[in-house]
């Protein structure tokens, strides 16, 4: 994968294929499965499958915000490409597309149904706090390692970010989306599911989740987070 490609939000959405579709990387790493999930593609959609792989890829974004930002604070190098790529992978897979899929695909179930209208509404708020956001980090992390200010700012900025992202995927796990069947019948939520999944497909292409992770695994290296073992205390 060319890394210029990595650098354009256009890049990706060409280079970026199709998302979860029931492949779990092992470690982070390529296995030897994928190739087998790439060749299950009619495999039937499961849309919390998708929507967890989804999560997880907005909770290791926001992993290597938190260790760009204490790079930052330690005067350590930080790799140009860690916090844009990071900012690139949340507005291109999850604000284009897994936030669009919610808004347009999934919360208009609850809504009609007269369901979780205020949380409904809190969430579609903290999308778009979250796409304000990303962009203030973007414009913040060109001129953070010179300025101490805008060093300060960013922390400020990527704080909140994740806390709010926290909160907020923490609902839809558990309060939400396990109650979309309560409001649709299983036909319902099996072409929800294949709508999201055509959705990806246009959006992104083929391959789009395994591609999006090994875009985050080259962002990790970089930062020397992508060994699971590291997180482990030592105590
Ligand atoms: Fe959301
Ligand atoms: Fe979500």
């Amino acid at each position: 994968m060319p890394e210029d490609i990595l650098s354009s939000r256009r890049g990706f959405l060409v280079w970026s294929g199709t998302a979860c579709a029931g492949l779990f990387l092992s470690g982070c790493s390529r296995s030897k499965d994928e190739g087998s999930r790439d060749a299950g593609h009619s495999r039937k959609a499961v849309l919390s499958e998708d929507i967890l792989c989804e999560h997880g890829v907005l909770q290791r974004s926001i992993l290597i915000m938190e260790a760009s930002v204490r790079r930052l604070d330690a005067h350590m190098g930080l790799p140009p490409e860690a916090l844009p790529g990071a900012v690139e992978i949340i507005q291109t897979y999850l604000e284009d597309f897994h936030q669009r899929k919610e808004e347009e695909e999934i919360f208009p179930y609850f809504e009609k149904a007269g369901k979780f209208n205020e949380l409904i509404a809190v969430l579609r708020n903290q999308h778009q706090a979250g796409r304000r956001m990303t962009e203030i980090i973007q414009n913040l992390a060109a001129s953070a390692i010179r300025d101490s200010e805008k060093r300060r700012k960013l922390d400020i900025a990527v704080n909140r970010f994740a806390y709010m992202y926290r909160v907020h995927t923490s609902r839809e796990d558990t309060v939400l989306f396990p109650a979309l069947y309560q409001v649709v019948g299983p036909r319902e939520y099996e072409k929800i599911a294949e709508d999201c999944r055509k959705r990806q497909q246009q959006l992104l292409g083929e391959n789009a989740f395994a591609r999006v992770i090994e875009k985050t695994l080259k962002i990790e290296e970089l930062l020397s987070i992508q060994d699971l073992e590291t997180s482990t205390p030592d105590f």
